[in-house]
Order: structure tokens, then C-alpha cells, then sequence
């Protein structure tokens, strides 16, 4: 019989991507994807605990859930299941405060997914689920989930992610993602080639390489030893059909000379790069335990401007962490001047229990952190409009990778991920084209196709954004 499954994902492509693994692992079992919660026989969230609102995120979610799961329960019911970052750190406090919740579990122990499931079912066929007891699983298993995920059933995107490296070591003391995805853990150099392999046969025309720190990849590698980065890259560059390589995020210290010699040397490797900072202040980076310092971050964007001179980069800002100055403030905003960025996310310091700097003092004031943000953003934008605009005239290669809103239009990215819409055949979608780009629009860039079509004489567009 088949079974509706919705999955509402929160957070980072590394949840992104479980999320696809846990609709791989479920699919078995009879169940499809659906739109919305209302029609849903399982609905799961995939939290992120990351900042303190991404966190509140679940407890407003299940408030909407409970008249759902009370309707649905008066027929064949509705099962609840918390997944993710908030689940691995709160699954206890989740089923206290939640008791509509039937399954609470961690983003290293999804792949029991199926057992548990069982688990419940059998709880609610023997009358013995009572409120606030459901199944919860937040162990850091021996065994790496990947050895356990079934190959992926749905086709992917023309773009698609592939989880090569997991957890970290690294004790940022602002961030819980030590907590919530344990210890450093890089697939073999095997695995992610099969994946990879399987994912370009099945249409994918660009991977890109996740991991919370990506860069520290350091896989078993065919012949013995190990791999870094930049050599997976050298041996994924070589898939046939493969157009595009990107990795993601990756930390200024785990920056090596493979790496910086991939870009130099492979096409496929995409000149864009998200390298987080953080803060432009060495005392703020030491107080961050970020290992690095405002000198070794420069050094490294300079060593991937002389391998690739078109390289463009984007970054993570955290404002107001604690004990920041107007000095140290203004020095994050005197780099972010220096290197120039195509694009950079920044954040407020948000306090999380358990980690050293949440008891650090002083924390900055809520209204500091306000107006360094504030700050911070126009000048960010400042910055990527620049960018964007400079593109305008040039002639880029964009993969084309879904109809736009208008007839007749496609959809794709530039190499710097700039959205880009031009007029073309619906048959480019998948493959990557020349575009000029001609004019920057609100939320992505108007292009022209820049080589002709087969049939057409004409290649010049006049459709607005
Ligand atoms: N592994 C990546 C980033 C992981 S989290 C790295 O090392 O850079 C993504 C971003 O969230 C971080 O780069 C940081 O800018 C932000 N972040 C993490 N913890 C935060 C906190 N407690 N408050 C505010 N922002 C935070
Ligand atoms: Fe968090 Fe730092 Fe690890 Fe990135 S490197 S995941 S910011 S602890
Ligand atoms: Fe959030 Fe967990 Fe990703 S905390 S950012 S979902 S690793």
C-alpha cells in the first residue's frame, strides 16, 4: 500500500541531503513523496540547531502539526518523527515538550529509520505509545550510516549534492555542530565515486561535495593510503558527463596545495569558492578557536587568485561575538573591503547552550549586534551588486538547469552561482551554454545566448524579467 511522506528540511545541504537519503530509505517501504503535511501518513522535520532562532523553528512546526496529527489520528493517524541537529541536541527536552513527536533521532542514526518505525507502529498497535514516550535515537552509531543507505531511487536535479565528509573537529566556541555531528568522518574514495557515477548517469550534470568541513576530506583511498580533496576532485573531473564540480563549506586552515593546484588545473572545478571567516579581528579568531588569523586568510585567497585569476569568493560573518569591540567590528569590515566578496552570509552571535562561548563575558548587547549587522549587510550587498554588475557584457558559461517563469525561458547558473535567464530551446536544459550577460535584474541576471541555435538564425531575446 502505498504511504505519503512528507519531509520539511531546515539548515544546510547536508540536511538537504539526508533528507534525500531518509526519502531513499523510506521508499521501500511504500513511501512517496508528498506536498504538504495535511495528506501525510508520516511527516518528518529535519531541524538545525545552529542559531537560536533556526532552533525555535520545531516548536513552532509541531504547534501547527497537532490539530493535523489529532484529525488524522481519529482514522489511520499521522506519525511525527524530529530528525537533525535540534533532534541529536534535544531529543529528551523534544518528547517532554512535544508529545505529538513519535520518532526523535539523530543525523548520524537515520539509516535505523525502518527499524524504528516498526518500533512505533508496534508501540501503537499494542496501546503502549503514550504521549512523550516515542522512540528516540541520538547515538553516534560505530557504523557509518553511509554503509547502510540504500542507492538513491529518485533521479536527481541537473545539480545534485553528494555528502563526502561528515562531523567536526575543529571546536569553533561558538558552534554546536561538534555536538550535533560528532566526529570528523570521510567516506572512502570508492564510495563517493560510485555515487558520484551514479548520480551523473542518472542525469546529474554537477556535483557539489558536501561536508562541514569539506577541505579536511581525507578518504581511503583505492590503492591504500588516503586522499585529500583535491585529489577526489582530480579523479571526479574525469567522470564523463560530469560538467561541474563544487565543494562546500570549507575551513581557511585545511586549505592545501592539491587543492589550490586542483583549481589551477581542472575546468570542472567551479572559480567560486565559500570560505568562512568569520571576523576580520585575530584576538575575536583566537577567542573563536578558529586556528587561523586574519594574515593566514589572506594568504590563502592569494594563493587561489594566483592558481585561478578569476576566482571569486564568498564568506560567514558572525557580528557581536563576545566581548567584540567597535575596533575589532571595524576591521571585519575593513577586510571584507580588502578581499571583496561576490556574495558572504553574516549572522548575529547567537548564544548555544553547551558551548564556551555562551558563558563568555561580556556578551555583546542585543542592539550592538543589531546595528553591526545592519552594517555589515549594506556593505555585503554593496559589494555583490558590484560584482553582478560586472559581469554585465562578459560571455559566461551557464548549465542550464530548469524552465523560468516565462515560455520559451530557461533557468541556469553562472559559474559564481549568479541566477541567469535567457531565452533558449527547452532541449539546452542540462547543459551548459554560452551567455552574455546583459542586464542585472532584482533577484538573478538577464542573459542572451551567446552561441547559436541549431535552426535558428536569430539568437537575440527581449523577455523581461
Ligand atoms: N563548517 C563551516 C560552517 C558551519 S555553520 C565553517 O567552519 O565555516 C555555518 C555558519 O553559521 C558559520 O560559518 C557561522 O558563520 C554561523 N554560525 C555558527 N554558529 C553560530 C552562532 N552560534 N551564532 C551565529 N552564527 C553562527
Ligand atoms: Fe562549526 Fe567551526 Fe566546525 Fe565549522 S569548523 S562546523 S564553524 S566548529
Ligand atoms: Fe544546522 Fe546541523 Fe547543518 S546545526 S547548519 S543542520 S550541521
Amino acid at each position: 500500500m502505498s504511504k505519503r511522506l512528507f519531509i520539511k528540511t531546515y539548515g544546510c545541504q547536508m540536511n538537504v541531503y539526508d533528507s534525500g537519503r531518509m526519502a531513499d530509505l523510506l521508499a521501500p517501504l511504500g513511501y512517496r513523496l508528498a506536498d504538504g503535511p495535511e495528506e501525510a501518513d508520516m511527516v518528518i522535520l529535519n531541524t538545525c540547531h545552529i542559531r537560536e532562532k533556526a532552533a525555535e523553528k520545531v516548536y513552532s512546526e509541531l504547534g501547527r502539526l497537532r490539530p493535523l496529527k489529532a484529525a488524522r489520528d481519529a482514522g489511520d493517524g499521522m506519525m511525527i518523527a524530529v530528525a537533525g541537529c535540534v533532534a541529536q541536541a534535544e531529543g529528551a527536552e523534544i518528547m517532554r515538550r512535544a508529545p505529538i513527536v513519535d520518532m526523535v533521532f539523530g543525523p548520524q542514526s537515520y539509516h535505523r529509520l525502518p527499524e524504528m518505525i516498526a518500533q512505533a507502529t508496534r508501540q501503537r498497535a499494542a496501546g503502549t505509545a503514550a504521549p512523550g514516550r516515542g522512540v528516540l535515537d541520538t547515538d553516534f552509531p560505530a557504523e557509518a550510516k553511509f554503509d547502510f543507505l540504500p542507492e538513491a531511487s529518485a533521479a536527481p536535479g541537473v545539480t545534485a549534492f553528494l555528502s563526502i565528509q561528515e562531523g567536526c573537529d575543529k571546536f569553533c566556541t561558538f558552534c554546536v555542530v561538534p555536538y550535533t555531528r560528532g566526529a570528523e568522518y570521510s567516506r572512502p574514495v570508492d564510495a563517493v565515486h560510485a555515487e558520484a557515477r551514479r548520480l551523473v548517469a542518472m542525469g546529474a550534470r554537477e556535483l557539489t561535495l558536501l561536508g562541514q568541513n569539506v577541505n579536511a576530506y581525507h578518504g581511503a583511498a583505492p590503492g591504500g593510503g588516503e586522499w585529500g580533496l583535491g585529489r577526489l576532485a582530480r579523479a571526479l573531473a574525469e567522470l564523463p558527463g560530469l560538467e561541474r564540480l563544487r565543494y562546500t563549506t570549507s575551513h581557511p586552515g585545511d586549505v592545501d596545495d592539491a587543492l589550490v593546484e586542483a583549481h589551477r588545473d581542472l575546468p570542472q572545478l567551479m572559480p567560486f569558492l565559500h570560505l568562512p571567516v568569520q571576523s576580520g579581528a585575530d584576538r575575536v579568531l583566537a577567542a573563536m578557536n578558529r586556528r587561523h588569523s586574519v594574515d593566514d586568510y589572506r594568504r590563502v585567497i592569494d594563493r587561489f587568485r594566483a592558481a585561478r585569476p578569476d576566482m571569486a569568493f564568498s564568506s560567514d560573518f558572525i557580528v557581536g561575538f563576545p566581548g567584540e569591540t567597535d575596533a575589532e567590528f571595524a576591521a571585519t569590515l575593513a577586510l571584507v573591503r580588502e578581499i571583496g566578496f561576490a556574495q558572504a552570509f553574516s549572522f548575529k552571535y547567537s548564544q548555544r547552550p553547551g558551548t564556551p562561548a555562551a558563558a563568555s563575558e561580556p556578551q555583546v548587547p542585543e542592539a550592538v549586534k543589531a546595528a553591526r549587522l545592519e552594517a555589515l549587510q549594506s556593505l555585503l550587498a554593496t559589494q555583490q551588486a558590484a560584482f553582478n554588475q560586472d559581469c554585465v557584457g562578459r560571455v559566461l558559461p551557464v548549465l542550464f538547469e530548469r524552465e523560468g517563469r516565462y515560455p520559451g525561458q530557461l533557468v541556469g547558473r553562472s559559474p559564481y552561482l549568479q541566477g541567469v535567464h535567457a531565452t533558449a530551446p527547452a532541449t539546452m536544459r542540462g547543459t551548459v551554454r554560452k551567455v552574455r550577460l546583459v542586464a542585472c535584474r532584482r533577484n538573478s541576471i538577464l542573459g542572451e545566448l551567446a552561441e547559436p541555435v541549431a535552426g535558428v538564425g536569430a539568437v537575440a531575446e527581449k523577455a523581461s524579467a
